[in-house]
């Protein structure tokens, strides 16, 4: 009898076993406690309050994971403002890094309101590019709703503060930001004006 009671027990937990060793849940359950350190800025859910703080909720792992690594080698985004989160993340490893971004991956993207005089000329360039300029449609890699593409590591760019997106625009122009594969999206910026820049933020803020 007791033999029996042991052996069924063993098999419903060898059942599970699959279940609970589920990359995503696990990684992502870990991930919540481990980003406590994060919230001061990021927010609790990923959603940061203070506009010069990027957004997390809904971004793709693949993507966070490689810009915590940048952040944290001081390698590609290397800024004022990201030496304030360097700390932060130095003692971090690979498996915490990954959990994290497992956590912030399921999360929702808050969304803010478009300024209106941003969105005809944002709209535009965002679904149809400049071929004159030879600006390529943002759309084709972030996705018609700002989603991004998750299985390519592109980011999801709809949602995001104002002031990060034009600050991360600029720095991929100036060729600070250069975590890029391809310098993809250097070659787009560089052919942005000022005034295209500050549209495209301004669209891609109430984008989703
Ligand atoms: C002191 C505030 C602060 C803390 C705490 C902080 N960050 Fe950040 N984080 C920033 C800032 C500022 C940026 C934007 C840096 C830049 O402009 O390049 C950023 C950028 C990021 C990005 C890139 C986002 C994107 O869209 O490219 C990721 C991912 C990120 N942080 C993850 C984390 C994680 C994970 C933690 C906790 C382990 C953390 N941050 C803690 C301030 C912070
Ligand atoms: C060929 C594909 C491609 C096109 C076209 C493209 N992007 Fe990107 N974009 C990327 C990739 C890939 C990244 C991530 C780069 C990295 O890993 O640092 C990115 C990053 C970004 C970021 C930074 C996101 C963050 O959270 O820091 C913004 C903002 C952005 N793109 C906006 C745009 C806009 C606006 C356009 C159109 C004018 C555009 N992109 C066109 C591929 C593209």
């Amino acid at each position: 009898m007791k033999f029996a009671a042991v052996s069924t027990a063993l098999l419903a937990a060898l059942s599970l076993l699959p279940w609970s060793a589920s990359a995503a849940d696990a990684d992502a359950i870990a991930g919540k406690t481990k980003a406590a350190v994060c919230a001061a800025c990021h927010g609790p859910d990923g959603n940061s309050a203070n506009a010069i703080w990027p957004k997390l909720a809904g971004q793709n792992a693949a993507y966070i994971e490689r810009q915590v690594h940048a952040i944290k080698s001081g390698e590609g985004r290397a800024n004022p403002l990201s030496e304030t989160m360097r700390p932060m993340v130095v003692n971090l490893s690979d498996r915490d890094i990954a959990d994290i971004a497992a956590f912030y991956a399921e999360q929702t993207s808050t969304v803010e309101k478009a300024p209106p005089a941003s969105i005809s000329l944002g709209e535009s360039l965002y679904r149809g590019g400049d071929a004159k300029a030879g600006i390529p449609a943002c759309m084709s890699c972030h996705g018609p709703a700002g989603e991004g593409v998750a299985s390519a590591g592109y980011p999801r760019v709809g949602g995001q503060h104002i002031p990060y997106t034009v600050g991360q625009l600029k720095a991929f122009r100036d060729g600070v930001r250069t975590t890029d594969p391809n310098k993809m999206m250097r070659m787009v910026a560089a052919k942005l004006s000022d005034a295209q820049i500050q549209a495209l933020a301004g669209y891609l803020s109430g984008l989703h």
